[in-house]
């Protein structure tokens, strides 16, 4: 089953993409992790897009879909979920490509429904684990009293560069502009599922899971 978390900046896709990785064995995609992952070690497309992300715009499609195309080119799973791609109608093209050329289907789009003051509250109030990657939240997942991670113990933590009020406004403007025509693209194919993003983190899986069985 391979399907899409659409959402705006702090809906909690990378928080229930990690929960459908762990209960149902699918491969996470996300763009933004990779994009980051390149901006860490230092490689000349990650230098080229740190300023871009920092400052909340999108990079280029063509970078992104070159992540994307390597990824179902060269990885097997039980199904895939894309975290944060596609952003654009030009990006949603070329997935409904290349899955064609790699013989998938997309099973399904989940909209992650969430208003925009509860958007800044949590992305001003998130951190990271370094090593693993698991989220957190100062006010609703906070970091355990032994300062060690709740998945693998690290104690190491860290906050995203565009995670700030400034940058914010702009992936929220990206967002509307850009992404979320996407809401109306998929609906018109008849693969869109909607669900309330506003419950708590269990409630929202719970949400997602009775779409994804139904
Ligand atoms: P990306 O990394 O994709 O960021 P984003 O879309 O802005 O989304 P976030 O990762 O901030 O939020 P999320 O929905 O994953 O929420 P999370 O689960 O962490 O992209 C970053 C940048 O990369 C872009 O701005 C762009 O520059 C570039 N980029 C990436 N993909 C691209 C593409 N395809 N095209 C072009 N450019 C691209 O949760 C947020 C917080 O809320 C956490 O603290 C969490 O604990 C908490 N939380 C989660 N769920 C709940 C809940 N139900 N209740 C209470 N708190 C919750
Ligand atoms: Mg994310």
């Amino acid at each position: 089953m391979n399907i899409i978390l659409l959402g705006p900046p702090g809906a909690g896709k990378g928080t229930q993409a990690r929960h459908l990785v762990e209960s149902r064995g699918m491969t996470q995609l996300s763009t933004g992790d990779m994009l980051r992952d390149a901006k860490d070690s230092g490689t000349e497309m990650g230098r080229k897009v740190a300023d871009v992300m920092a400052r909340g715009e999108l990079v280029t499609d063509e970078i992104v879909i070159g992540l994307i195309r390597e990824k179902l080119q060269t990885e097997k799973s039980e199904g895939f979920i894309f975290d944060g791609f596609p952003r654009t109608l030009a990006q949603a093209d070329a997935l409904a490509d290349l899955l064609n050329e790699t013989g998938q289907d997309l099973d399904a789009v989940v909209e992650m429904q969430v208003d925009d003051e509860a958007l800044v509250q949590r992305i001003t109030a998130r951190s990271t684990c370094a090593n693993c990657g698991e989220v957190y939240n100062d006010l609703t997942k906070p970091i355990p009293e032994d300062g060690k991670c709740v998945k693998c113990g690290g104690t190491e933590f860290k906050r995203r560069a565009d995670d700030n009020e400034d940058s914010l406004k702009q992936r929220l403007m990206e967002y509307y502009k850009k992404t979320s025509p996407l809401i109306g693209y998929y609906y018109a194919k008849g693969e869109l599922t909607s669900v309330d993003g506003l419950g708590e983190i269990d409630a929202v899986k719970a949400e997602i899971a009775k779409a994804l069985d139904s």
